[in-house]
C-alpha cells in the first residue's frame, strides 16, 4: 500500500484522473470499476475533459459500477446509476455495451450479483478500481463485518451509512439495503486507488493506514493489497503519524 498525498481536492482529483487516463492509454481495453459519491465528482469531470483533449481512444474500455442503493430507479438523482450516466456515460457517449451497473430494481438481486461476478470472471478480473471510503470504513457497500473474500452481494446498510447517505437524497429518504461488488474482487483487482479528501475523512484514513487490519473495518483491506494506493489530500492526511 502506497500513500500519495496531494495539497488539496483539486490536485487530488487531477492526480486520480491522470492515473485513469494513463491506464487507458496503456491498456485501451481496460476494465475499470468506479465508485460514485461526492469524492470522485471532480475526477469524473477531469477524466472526461482529459480523454477528449488528449484524443484518447476510450471506445474499448469496459466499465463496472461498484455499487447501488437497492430499490432506486436509475432516474433517481441520488442513485449511482444517475451519477455515472450524467458524469461519464453521456459525456463520453458510451453505450450500454460498454458498461454494467447493478439493476437495483430487479426482483432477483442474487441474479444481479451473479451477473456481476460472472462478468468480472469473463473479463479476466478488474484492471483498475477507484473507490471511496465511508465514515464507518466501508468501501462500496461492503459494510463493517463483510468478509475480505466476499463476492458481489446485497448488504443491510449500517446506521452510519443511512445517516450519512441523506446527503445524496433531497427528500432525506435513504434505502436500507445496498448491492455491491465484494472485497474479494477488490483484492483480486490489478490496481486499486482509494480516494478521500477533507478533514471528515481524516479519522477513517488513519484507521485504514495505521489501524489493525480487520473485517470490522473494511478499508483496512487496502493494507493487504499488493498494488493499492491511498490518494488523499492534506486534510484527510492530517491525523497520520507520518507526513506524506
Ligand atoms: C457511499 C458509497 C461508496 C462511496 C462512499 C463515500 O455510501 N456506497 O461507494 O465511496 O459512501 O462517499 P462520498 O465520496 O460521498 O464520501
Amino acid at each position: 500500500m502506497k500513500i500519495i498525498c496531494s495539497e488539496n481536492y483539486v490536485e487530488l482529483s487531477q492526480f486520480a484522473s491522470d492515473e485513469i487516463v494513463s491506464a487507458i492509454i496503456e491498456n485501451p481495453s481496460l476494465i475499470l470499476c468506479m465508485a460514485s459519491g461526492h469524492t470522485p465528482v471532480l475526477t469524473c469531470e477531469l477524466l472526461v475533459k482529459k480523454l477528449r483533449e488528449r484524443n484518447v481512444d476510450y471506445s474499448s474500455v469496459y466499465f463496472l459500477g461498484l455499487d447501488e442503493w437497492v430499490g432506486l430507479p436509475p432516474a433517481n438523482e441520488g442513485s449511482c446509476h444517475y451519477f455515472f450516466r450524467t458524469k461519464l456515460f453521456e459525456p463520453l457517449q458510451w453505450n450500454p455495451s460498454q458498461y454494467f451497473l447493478f439493476d437495483a430494481m430487479a426482483d432477483d438481486l442474487q441474479n444481479e450479483c451473479k451477473k456481476m461476478d460472472d462478468l468480472i470472471a469473463v473479463k479476466g478480473g478488474i484492471d483498475l478500481m477507484l473507490v471511496g471510503i465511508g465514515i464507518n470504513g466501508h468501501i462500496g457497500f461492503n459494510e463493517p463485518g463483510t468478509s475480505f473474500n466476499s463476492l458481489s452481494h446485497v448488504a443491510i446498510l449500517d446506521s452510519t451509512t443511512t445517516s450519512v447517505g441523506k446527503k445524496y437524497f433531497d427528500d432525506g429518504r435513504v434505502p436500507d439495503k445496498g448491492i455491491s461488488i465484494g472485497l474479494g474482487h477488490l483484492l483480486n483487482a490489478k490496481r486499486v486507488l482509494l480516494m478521500a479528501n477533507a478533514e471528515k475523512k481524516a479519522g477513517v484514513i488513519k484507521k485504514t493506514v495505521e489501524g489493525e487490519m480487520k473485517e470490522s473495518f473494511p478499508a483496512s483491506i487496502m493494507q493487504m493489497h499488493k498494488n493499492g494506493f491511498i490518494l488523499i489530500d492534506k486534510e484527510a492526511a492530517s491525523l497520520l503519524n507520518k507526513t506524506y
